[in-house]
């Protein structure tokens, strides 16, 4: 209801969904088509611009509901979804699995017994693709059982995002940033993604993901890959996952004690008039899992390769912070040599939320007569003031690739399962310590440590400065 219908929506209202698309909603709600159009109806209407109303009934005309039991005994659903796509045999057929990830094999057995997968048919997978490498491999093993690599998406909405897509266009179209993009000329990078949002009514999930799990194995270390890849040969989908893999691949692993030094675990308490992580509406009181989870993160890492060697990548989520916002802050070295007091080291933001956009922080005299007075200022280029066209959301995006057949953007099995290889020993450091994460006051930046992390090497999170 909040980001596929909507994509959908406005797929079919700029002209991407041919007059014969359908979408078919799966659930256990035992709804009927005319139950679940109303719903859509009730609630999407007010999330999307609806300018003509014929459009909207349009839209709510495509849409079907069937009622099925994954795992169960009753077939009925199934030979239900069998009817309703047997008049359309010679279409494409995308399977969006948006449910939770130990219910894609079965889901995709079940397809497949039903016989509803043609060679025309993708499945898309939404994160988090397991809970560790074992359990990742073993889906990928299921779903690959039924469906080609090459007709799984496994989707990430950050890499859905404009400034995403964007950092490779600045990266690969423009000669000037790729001669100084290494060690050479980059202190550090850094890679934020705040939220002020808690976990109401998630803890049933989240207790058993956290912050590394849900943003970091994922969004986070996407970003950090398009940051650090090298040039790729051709704008094509393998040529730019080849590059992404070999920098997961590059990572320096972070294993036992070294945990404490290069990550920081945080979980947010009551403060500001905001509940703490334990204090949050839930259908199940807290447990050790609730109490041992964390809700912010804060991680260096070190890309192991000739351009990065020596060049910090640290990587920040959080819930309840006093912020939104993601951005990925690329910090040049300072001049070799400085000829006026009080300068500032060149800084590339790129801005994915809450606005996206990228600002070049440069170094200007601040008018006057006398002394020279330097200070930063932005060389910025907003997204939303530089094109006036409406900028498409992720899932706009990312389904429009699919339904093109377009993987670029989507996730390889080997990508997500290097991702686990180096997440996978961070989470057993820490599932080893006694310690508890460090609690932080809800609407804070973070706990202390995420601050030392930084610190202790004379550095500060881009907003502290
Ligand atoms: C999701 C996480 O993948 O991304 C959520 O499961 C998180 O916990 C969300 O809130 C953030 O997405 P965005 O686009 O709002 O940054």
């Amino acid at each position: 209801m909040r980001k596929l219908l909507p994509a959908l929506y406005h797929s079919d209202r700029d002209g991407r969904l041919s007059p014969e698309s359908r979408v078919i909603a799966m659930s256990r709600g035992g709804l009927t088509d005319a139950d679940f159009r109303g719903k859509v109806d009730a609630e999407v209407r007010d999330r999307v611009p609806v300018d003509d109303p014929a459009v909207w009934r349009r839209f709510l005309a495509r849409l079907h509901h069937v009622s099925v039991d994954v795992g169960g005994a009753d077939k009925t659903g199934w030979n239900a979804l069998a009817a309703l796509l047997g008049e359309h045999e010679q279409r494409d057929r995308v399977f969006y699995l948006a449910s939770p990830p130990r219910t894609f094999g079965p889901f995709c057995r079940e397809l497949h017994e039903a016989g509803l997968v043609t060679p025309r048919s993708r499945v898309v997978l939404e994160k988090p693709l397991g809970h560790d490498l074992p359990s990742a491999q073993r889906i990928n093993d299921e779903v690959g059982a039924i469906f080609d690599e090459r007709q799984i998406f496994r989707i990430d909405h950050y890499l859905g995002k404009e400034t995403v897509q964007n950092l490779l266009v600045l990266r690969f179209a423009n000669a000037f940033l790729e001669p100084i993009w290494n060690s050479l000329w980059i202190d550090h990078v850094q890679i934020t993604a705040a939220e002020t949002v808690g976990t109401p009514g998630r803890r049933g999930y989240y207790d058993h993901a956290g912050a590394l799990r849900d943003m970091v194995q994922n969004h986070l270390l996407q970003l950090l890959t398009l940051t650090a890849m090298e040039p790729p040969a051709r704008n094509d989908r393998e040529a730019i996952r080849d590059e992404k893999v070999k920098v997961l691949q590059a990572l320096r692993p972070i294993t036992g004690t070294e945990a404490d030094r290069f990550t920081v675990r945080g979980q947010y308490v009551e403060a500001a008039g905001m509940p703490g992580y334990l204090d949050e509406p839930a259908s199940t009181p807290p447990t050790e899992a609730s109490r041992r989870v964390e809700t912010f993160t804060a991680i260096r890492a070190e890309v192991k390769n000739w351009r990065w060697a020596g060049v910090p990548f640290y990587l920040r989520t959080g819930k309840r912070m006093p912020y939104r916002r993601s951005e990925i802050v690329v910090q040049f070295k300072d001049v070799p040599h400085s000829i006026y007091p009080g300068g500032a080291p060149n800084r590339l933001v790129l801005g994915l939320q809450p606005e996206e956009g990228i600002e070049l922080h440069i170094m200007a005299k601040e008018p006057g007569a006398g002394e020279v007075t330097l200070k930063p200022v932005p060389l910025s280029l907003s997204f939303g003031k530089t094109f006036t066209a409406r900028v498409p959301e992720a899932y706009e995006r990312l389904l429009t690739d699919v339904l093109a057949g377009n993987p670029t953007l989507f996730m390889r099995r080997d990508e997500v399962e290097a991702a686990w290889r180096w997440i996978d020993p961070i989470l057993s450091a820490w599932e080893s310590s006694a310690d508890l994460p460090e609690p932080y006051p809800a609407g804070s930046t973070g706990p202390a440590g995420a601050h030392e992390l930084l610190g202790r090497s004379g550095r500060a999170w881009h907003e502290e400065e």
